[in-house]
């Protein structure tokens, strides 16, 4: 990596702007070949800084409460999307200066809302979340259709004509899925949902889609959409992705504060924390990719990385390196911008990571540092 880390602030989120830039390309072509709108799903990625670059290339964004939807108007601007599993009375009207597209869960929260959503906001477009019963999704924890689902509604719960002022469906039933998978939900909508599709102007097909994953196949998410917009001409699309906008677009940058020795094992105490900083690696679990390492090699030099809490799960596996580690070391993880800095926390009190930008052109940009106020707000 061609950039100075050693001069950076530690531990760092660090977007590089370029690699950004190459996905929002990629989105741009797919929605032009497409004929299709593509938004960003604040829930994964919320780095506002990077909004001004990012509404270049996408029109909107959508959000997942009032918080994420005020981000959302004031920060993006475009478009701005909601859905939430249930609204609430207290926030409902607040919510009306911020989102145009309103999505409900159920038709019991509608026909709650739908009045003063009207009266507030004459301009809104209201929809309703639907359960296409398909996911590929194995991990139980980001399968919205997994049995007992309280995420979108079933088709045999849905009258045979949409209620009054519902003008869109919103489907999302993917995780970090291809093309493929697209196309057989598409199906399973037709199948279980087509009678409602003549009753809307818009389909938006929620997140999920990794496009700007390497092996994805972009030609087949183009041909597959344009066929069925081709057999409901009368109906807009839209994706909302996360993870596909800010896919493999930049770092957890951190250092090496100690080495120990655990019964043999050679444990890295970093400046950072997985379980504060990338608790993804926990919940999911997944083993992310650290720069310059390999999985365990016998014979190089083999470290565990751990955090700086107390949580004795507070760990990565183990990685080899071509030369030992010492403290003041740098120690990158990949991939760190979609979910990862939306998720943080302040456990222990451990600080949060600085944020910055690579920019294109070869320079650094320190977005902000947070310090004490930012631990004892929250408390
Ligand atoms: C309703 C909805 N839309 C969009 C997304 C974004 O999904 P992803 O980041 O996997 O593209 C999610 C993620 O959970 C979601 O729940």
């Amino acid at each position: 990596m061609n950039i100075p880390l050693d001069q950076l602030p530690s531990p760092l989120f660090l977007m590089h702007e370029e690699k950004l830039k190459r996905n929002l390309e990629l989105m741009r072509q797919v929605q032009q070949e497409a004929g299709i709108k593509i938004i960003l799903a604040l829930k994964g990625f919320s780095m506002y800084s990077t909004f001004p670059l990012i509404r270049q290339y996408l029109p909107g964004s959508t959000s997942s409460s009032l918080h994420e939807a005020r981000l959302g108007a004031e920060e993006f601007g475009g478009e701005t999307h909601v859905y939430s599993p249930a609204y609430r009375e207290d926030e409902f009207e607040e919510l009306t200066n911020y989102a145009g597209h309103y999505s409900f869960n159920s038709i019991a929260q509608y026909l709650q809302f739908k009045d003063r959503l009207f009266s507030l906001r004459p301009d809104a477009h209201a929809g309703i979340r639907i359960n296409p019963e398909y996911s590929t999704v194995s991990v139980d924890l980001y399968n919205p259709c997994i049995p007992g689902s309280r995420l979108g509604i079933r088709a045999e719960d849905l009258p045979d004509t949409l209620p009054e002022g519902i003008s869109f469906l919103h489907s999302h039933n993917l995780c970090e899925s291809d093309s493929y998978a697209l196309e057989h939900t598409l199906n399973n909508i037709e199948r279980l949902f087509g009678k409602y599709l003549p009753q809307v102007k818009l389909l938006n097909l929620g997140g999920g889609h990794l496009m700007t994953r390497e092996d994805y196949n972009v030609d087949h998410l183009i041909s597959t959409l344009k066929a069925f917009k081709a057999k409901y001409p009368h109906l807009s699309i839209i994706l909302e992705p996360g993870s596909a906008v800010a896919w493999q677009t930049g770092y957890l940058v951190s250092t090496v504060l100690d080495v120990v020795n655990s019964k043999g094992i050679e444990v890295v105490i970093l400046d950072c924390s997985v379980s504060a900083h990338m608790p993804d690696v926990i919940e999911m679990p997944y083993k992310p990719k650290i720069l310059g390492a390999t999985e365990p090699v016998k014979g190089k030099p083999t470290y565990r990385f751990g955090g700086q809490t107390c949580l004795a799960g507070d760990f990565v596996g183990d990685y080899s390196f071509n030369a030992p580690l010492k403290p003041g070391a740098k120690v990158v993880f990949d991939d760190m911008m979609h979910y990862t800095m939306v998720k943080t926390t302040t456990f222990n009190g451990i600080n949060l990571p600085h944020i910055g930008i690579w920019k294109q052109e070869g320079s650094y940009q320190h977005v902000k540092s947070f310090g004490y106020e930012d631990f004892k707000s929250r408390l």
